[in-house]
């Protein structure tokens, strides 16, 4: 299949291109500031993804037969600063890219977010009413709205939960950030009464690609990790796995109102094959960011493995 990944460069992105490409497909990468590293049946793309007249020229010259857009501002805090730009990017790029996938009958597979919920009433299921409580999930739910408005009957809108894993930048996930802000030398702050249900960027970019070569597979579905986590916890277990006392490098920083973003992906869980994971299995998966290894290796003595291959 014919796939044009928007947000190449980004967490989920770069894992969706490589969990395509081991499935056969053929992929252009889209990238805007970053750079894509050079892989044997990837065309890498420089667009920006805000000139809707470029984007529309370049979907309708490749004419692709399936789009997965992992582009967004992704971060809350951005999006309260850039409010426009996190617009243009968050709510009219998806649905551009509806209309487009309407046109030209191309599968749509598009990311949302847990945060379309405000936490008060876990675990949601995909028909819960979503009640966002920030602008981030405010944009990321009227993305859902516009997708499903053009595109419905060839589009998923995956809601997923907060990502752990390698990216291409080192920098995005959970356990990325952990190790950075260490690696700085300060605490890493998180709440003990914001439950998430956390996944890795390589199981949703298997999810993803599944989902593409499942054409009777649309609407909306949730898709997260086995095990509801406080973030706390899930910062406390990977300290421990790699040998950093969490007294000495974490902080509690609770929220002033628990939240529950945990997600009920039993809708998902039978018509799909990919399996979610539990917390040990992430763990398993995580390496310390190569800008973080020599602080590491100062601190712990240790020289963790390392598996992350571009
Ligand atoms: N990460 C999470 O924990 C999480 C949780 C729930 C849902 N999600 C959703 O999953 C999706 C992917 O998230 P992510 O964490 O992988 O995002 P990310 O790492 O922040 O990557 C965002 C991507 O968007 C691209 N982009 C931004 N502005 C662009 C522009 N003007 N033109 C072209 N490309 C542009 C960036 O490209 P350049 O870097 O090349 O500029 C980057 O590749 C998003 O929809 C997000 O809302 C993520």
């Amino acid at each position: 299949m014919q796939i044009i990944c928007t947000g190449a460069t980004g967490l989920v992105g770069y894992n969706f291109v490589k969990a395509a490409l081991s499935r056969g497909h053929k992929i252009t990468a889209i990238c805007n500031s970053s750079d894509f590293p050079k892989m044997e049946g990837v065309e890498v793309a420089k667009l920006d993804l805000s000139d809707f007249s470029a984007v529309e020229r370049f979907f309708l010259d490749r004419f692709p037969e399936a789009i997965a857009n992992c582009a967004a501002i992704s971060s809350p805090s951005v999006v309260d600063k850039n409010p426009e730009r996190a617009r243009v990017l968050n709510v009219l790029l998806p649905e551009k890219l509806a209309m487009l996938a309407n046109h030209m009958n191309s599968r749509l597979v598009h990311l949302s977010t847990d945060m379309v919920f405000d936490g008060s009433r876990a675990p949601y299921k995909n028909t819960d009413a979503p009640r966002p409580f920030n602008q981030y999930g405010q944009t990321k739910l009227e993305a859902e709205t516009a997708v499903l408005k053009y595109a419905a009957s060839q589009s998923v809108v995956l809601r997923i939960s907060h990502v752990c894993g390698r990216g291409l930048k080192q920098n995005r996930s959970f356990d990325e950030k952990l190790f950075h802000c260490l690696a700085r030398g300060e605490k890493y702050e998180q709440p003990e009464n914001e439950i998430k249900r956390f996944l890795p960027a390589s199981r949703v970019a298997e999810l993803m690609t599944e989902l593409f070569e499942r054409p009777n597979v649309s609407g909306i579905y949730h898709y997260c990790g086995l095990e509801s986590l406080s973030r706390y916890e899930a910062a406390r277990r990977i300290c421990e796995k790699f040998g950093l006392d969490p007294q000495k490098y974490l902080e509690k920083k609770n929220l002033p109102k628990d939240a529950d973003f945990s997600l009920d992906m039993s809708c998902i869980s039978s018509r799909v094959k990919t399996p979610a994971v539990n917390f040990a299995e992430i763990l398993d998966e995580i390496e310390i960011p190569d800008a973080c290894l020599e602080w590491y290796q100062a601190q712990t003595g240790k020289t963790p493995i390392k598996r992350f291959k571009l």
